[in-house]
């Protein structure tokens, strides 16, 4: 993937844990009730977008969620809680170095589409090599949660780096999330860290919105030929065993990627396409979930069409 994004630093030889090892090291900090969470100020929701496995696509999908919802009417917000490898400068096409509110010293969000963001890319420059180790990146995610301006939102979409570290548990533990959206391929391997993704979740009491497979479905962009070349149905097969919602799929598709990378979230630039129906079917289920339709009107997410895709067991 040319994107120039950094690379993300081995980690640390000592004092740390490999994602997925050991024990998880907070819950003693957690017996002890520390340390409190802390709502983000103006926001009613926030909502975070993780998987086990890097590269799955979670933040085309929490990009183009967040504009999906934006498109409801909703005050959206998109945080990059990827500190390494931050990718929302790129697919939200911004950049530039965030100002200071006057009185109080926080920072406030670069806006485009509608919809306000905040990264450590717009902070350290997308191609700077970040070499913070622990407490240095933990700093900054601090500062991340607690110091922007994000004056009033509906929803905070937070991007959240692969993988069930110190930065999950962190948020998990730091802010109040209305639930996680975990995206996955459809391949045993992400599969298997999507499950430790969910019992990491779990395990701090965050609820789980439901699984979105990416990828499952090829779509060719010369012939509109269809494919499952991963194989197909892992994902609703394992939202089943781990009783959580399966919130839809998203097709491998040349026009997503080539979109995304020039800062062009397919749910703005191809409000008319099958990728933004995707999307769009994806985003209803986790609104009617944040804001549950009342008498007035129900919602018609189930009919919205998805990619066609055998139903599998
Ligand atoms: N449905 C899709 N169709 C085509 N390309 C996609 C799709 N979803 C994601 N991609 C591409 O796959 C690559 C990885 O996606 P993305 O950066 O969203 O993954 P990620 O899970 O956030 O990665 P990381 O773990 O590094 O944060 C990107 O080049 C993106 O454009
Ligand atoms: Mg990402
Ligand atoms: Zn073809």
């Amino acid at each position: 993937m040319a994107r120039g994004i950094p690379k993300k630093p081995p980690p640390p030889s000592s004092g740390a844990r490999a994602p997925g090892t050991g024990p998880a090291p907070t819950m003693p900090r957690m017996q002890r009730g520390l340390p409190q969470k802390m709502p983000i100020r103006g926001v009613k929701h926030v909502i975070a977008v993780a998987s086990g496995k890097g590269g799955v696509g979670k933040s085309t999908t929490a990009v183009n969620l967040a504009m999906a919802i934006a498109g409801m009417n909703k005050r959206v917000g998109i945080l990059d809680a990827d500190i390494f490898g931050p990718s929302i400068p790129r697919l939200m096409n911004l950049s530039g170095e965030p100002e200071l509110t006057g009185t109080e010293d926080r920072l406030v969000p670069l806006t485009n589409f509608g919809v306000k963001c905040m990264s450590m890319g717009f902070l350290v420059g997308e191609d700077a090599p970040v070499v913070w180790r622990g407490l240095m990146v933990m700093k900054a995610l601090q500062q991340l949660l607690h110091q922007v301006d994000w004056g009033d939102l509906d929803l905070l979409v937070i991007d959240m780096p692969p993988g069930t570290g110190d930065t999950q548990l962190t948020i998990s533990q730091q802010i109040p999330l209305s639930g996680v959206v975990i995206v996955s391929t459809p391949q045993d391997i992400a599969l298997i860290d999507a499950r430790k993704g969910v019992n990491m979740f779990k395990k701090v009491n965050v609820p789980i919105l439901g699984i979105v497979q990416n990828m499952s479905l090829h779509i060719c962009s010369n012939c509109n030929h269809e494919s499952h070349i991963f194989g197909d149905g892992g994902a609703e097969r394992t939202a089943k065993e781990m009783d959580m919602d399966f919130l839809g799929d998203v097709a491998l598709h040349a026009e997503i990627c080539q979109l995304s990378d020039k800062g062009q979230p397919v749910v703005v630039a191809r409000p008319e396409s099958k990728h933004t129906q995707y999307y769009k079917a994806i985003a209803s289920k986790i609104a009617d979930k944040l804001w549950p339709p009342s008498s007035a009107t129900t919602t018609t997410t189930t009919t919205i069409s998805t990619p066609s895709s055998p139903s599998s067991s």
